[in-house]
């Protein structure tokens, strides 16, 4: 089939619109920055993602994917219009949802030959309303075009795997023919071509606005889940217990699972905090009270103080003139993603309370405007922490705990590490000599400091 996305050169738009293609569509992927389409369609992919280079170059090759700035001319062909753009944040938490009605109004003009619109964007209830309502001008729906909600439920790093292994597909639409040609576009999938060895995907054939809402539901119960670990966390540093011995015990409990229970800094990234703000908004908006909601994103917000009073804990209160080493600024490991990271918060948080910061990443963020992250940033861990009065780990990438932390310690001006992602062992650490402190690891900094 012939499928356009627009938004192509995104996260989610470029990660569907390659697995599209190797499952045999043509693909063309439209999207308003001309640097990145020139990048895509040499065969260099601007997100770090697994995999995603070898999909590219396949792909390119075989004359099944494109890129192009070139809307007009990219919607034209195709039967099935994706709309993957971005719905950030307003300021007051509501998804901005002005690219997704800029799409609607061009397309608008390109319903000559009937299309499907899938919806991918993570939007409210009450947007495919407002598109349909667009599209409606002088349109018919049914006959001209019709519009699905199929969220996507990819992660950051594991985009390519999660596409072609999805958990499962929503779909969700009022028309019957756009769902039979929708589920007839992911058959490859569905029906096991392409693909490895997997249990059948179920395929969630929906309503609209359940569609969207599993969307929100989802992410938001992964969010909740982190809220709850970390808050569990707090308590077992009160109480001297171990919070991944806490995580480890529950998740065998098959009602509860081991997933998302990794406690931690708190959920950053483009879409968890995202999209809770945007629901805690469609709640008040719709006179309901969103009180658990809420909690989950104090309870985050919370987190960047916690470790920040470690740290100033372990240095003697005041950070004015002190200097602080950093492990880590992507949002998560495997993704070279600042968007609203948590790490990016604390960094901007012990700078504003006067230290100097020296932040090492594995991925070169030497050019990352976002918070002034490219006037701190140092390629060389071991240059990073040279004369730092403390060390704090802030991403969960691996490579941290493989460094040598003997010739850490004999490079730091003082040995002390805050461990926000609990990746180190902390009877190693004490016995190198570092003041350690992780999370929920049974020692509170504020009231049991130097208990191993
Ligand atoms: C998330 C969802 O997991 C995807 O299913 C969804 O498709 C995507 O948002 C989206 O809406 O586009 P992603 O943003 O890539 O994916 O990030 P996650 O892997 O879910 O991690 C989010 C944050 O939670 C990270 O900062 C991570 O470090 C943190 N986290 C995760 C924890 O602190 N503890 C955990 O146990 C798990």
């Amino acid at each position: 089939m012939n499928v356009c996305v627009v938004g192509g050169a995104g996260y989610v738009g470029l990660v569907t619109g390659v697995g599209l293609a190797q499952i045999g569509h043509r693909v063309v992927g439209v999207d308003i920055d001309d640097e990145r389409v020139s990048a895509l369609n040499a065969g260099r992919s601007p997100i770090l993602e697994d995999g995603i280079d070898l999909l590219l170059e396949r792909n390119l090759t075989n004359g099944r994917i494109r890129f192009t700035t070139d809307f007009d001319e990219a919607v034209t062909q195709c039967e099935f219009v994706f709309v993957a753009v971005g719905t950030p944040s307003q300021s007051d938490g509501q998804a901005d949802l002005s690219q997704v009605i800029q799409v609607a109004e061009s397309l608008q003009n390109h319903l000559a030959a009937y299309k499907i619109v899938v919806l991918k964007s993570t939007v409210p209830v009450g947007t495919v309303e407002l598109v349909r309502d667009i599209l409606g001008e002088g349109k018919e729906e049914g006959r001209d075009f019709d519009i699905v909600s199929n969220p996507e439920f990819l992660r950051e790093g594991t985009g390519v795997r999660d596409f072609f292994e999805p958990d499962r597909i929503v779909i969700g639409t009022s028309s019957a023919s756009a769902l039979k040609a929708t589920r007839e576009l992911y058959a490859p999938l569905i029906d096991g071509d392409n693909t490895v060895d997997h249990a059948p995907i179920p395929v969630i054939e929906t309503d609209v606005a359940s569609a969207q809402m599993i969307k929100y539901a989802s992410n938001t119960f992964l969010a909740t889940r982190i809220s709850f670990i970390n808050e569990v966390a707090g308590l077992c540093e009160r109480v001297g217990a171990d919070v991944r011995e806490v995580s480890r015990g529950m998740g065998y409990d098959p009602r509860i699972g081991h997933a998302y229970l990794q406690a931690g800094l708190g959920f950053g990234g483009p879409c968890l905090d995202k999209d809770l703000r945007a629901l805690i908004k469609i709640a008040e908006t719709s006179g309901f009270e969103p009180g658990l909601l809420r909690s989950v994103l104090d309870r985050n917000e919370l987190q960047i103080d916690d470790v920040v009073r470690k740290v100033k804990f372990m240095i003697g209160h005041l950070l004015y003139h002190r200097t602080i080493a950093v492990f880590g600024l992507a949002f998560k490991a495997g993704t070279n993603d600042l968007r609203n990271s948590m790490a990016v918060k604390v960094v901007t948080q012990l700078r504003g309370e006067g230290a100097t910061v020296k932040a090492h990443d594995p991925v070169d963020f030497s050019e990352a405007e976002q918070a002034g992250i490219h006037s701190c940033y140092v390629a060389d861990p071991y240059e990073a922490v040279r004369g730092a009065d403390a060390l704090m780990i802030l991403t969960d990438w691996p490579e941290f705990s493989a460094l040598d932390y003997g010739r850490i310690r004999d490079l730091m001006a003082s040995p002390a590490i805050v461990d926000a992602r609990n990746m180190l062992d902390a009877t190693e650490m004490a016995a190198l000599g570092f003041s350690y402190n992780g999370i929920g690891r049974g020692v509170d900094p504020l009231s049991h400091a130097g208990r191993p």
